[in-house]
């Protein structure tokens, strides 16, 4: 009797969070396993080029904060969160960035109305007790210079790559650039830090006469398989 009270009581708070879930939802307008619309996977990622040009427009600072709330949001291994970001906009901080840019970046760099460095912080553990609270996942780093490195890395990388898409999602267009000297970068930008850069990516709004023709991509079965 007691088990199927249990069993009767379960089936009625399933049924109550399912009818919540589904309230919830009608209200916000969206399910979470709702597939976005083509014109939002166009604009994510099937029309969504890398420019090279840039339109005389602005990028306001809002806009930048808007752009890091959302990108924060996506997942990195035990909440790491190692990316830092640098959003060089004015004039002088352009100018600071430009000598270390290989030579093909440099111009479009200049004419974009933002250019984002993108870094690991490699002391990125420090701040697990905060983003990780629920266990000593600090002491799983301390002292092993590799696993700082590769998780440093990796999560970063990742977010940056969650940068390229929240930024589009919001309307700006992207330039990702690794062609930079590493190490006039991290000497201009992070002495003194414990940060580094990874890569570089313009923001802005793309001037499409600046792009190149699509180049090809692989197909799935070149590239993926399922088991
Ligand atoms: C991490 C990364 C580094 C890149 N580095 C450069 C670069 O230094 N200079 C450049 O002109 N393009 C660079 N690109 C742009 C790529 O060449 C471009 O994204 C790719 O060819 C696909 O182009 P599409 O997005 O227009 O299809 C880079 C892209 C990424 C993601």
């Amino acid at each position: 009797m007691g088990f199927f009270r249990i069993r009767c009581d379960n089936a009625w708070a399933g049924a109550l969070v399912r009818l919540w879930f589904a309230r919830k939802n009608e209200i916000k307008g969206y399910s979470m396993s709702d597939v976005l619309s083509d014109a939002a996977l166009a604009q994510l990622f099937l029309d969504a080029r890398s420019h090279n040009a840039w339109l005389p427009k602005d990028v306001p600072d809002t806009l930048l904060t808007r752009l890091f709330d959302l990108l924060k949001m996506a997942p990195t291994s035990a909440n790491c969160s190692p990316a830092r970001f640098v959003f060089v906009k004015s004039p002088e901080a352009k100018a600071r960035l430009k000598p270390h840019l290989s030579e093909g970046n440099a111009e479009k760099t200049m004419s974009a109305p933002c250019c984002v460095i993108i870094g690991q912080d490699l002391a990125f553990y420090e701040h697990l007790p905060k983003l990780f609270p629920h266990t000593d996942s600090k002491s799983w780093f301390v002292g092993n210079e590799q696993k700082i490195r590769d998780t440093a890395f990796r999560n970063a990388t990742l977010q940056g790559g969650y940068l390229i898409l929240a930024a589009r999602a919001l309307g700006l267009d992207c330039g990702p650039m690794s062609g930079f000297d590493p190490s006039g970068i991290n000497a201009e930008f992070f002495s003194d830090t414990t940060v580094e850069a990874n890569f570089l990516c313009n923001l802005g709004y793309g001037d499409a006469s600046g792009i190149f023709e699509r180049s090809p991509r692989f197909a799935f079965e070149d590239a993926a398989r399922i088991l």
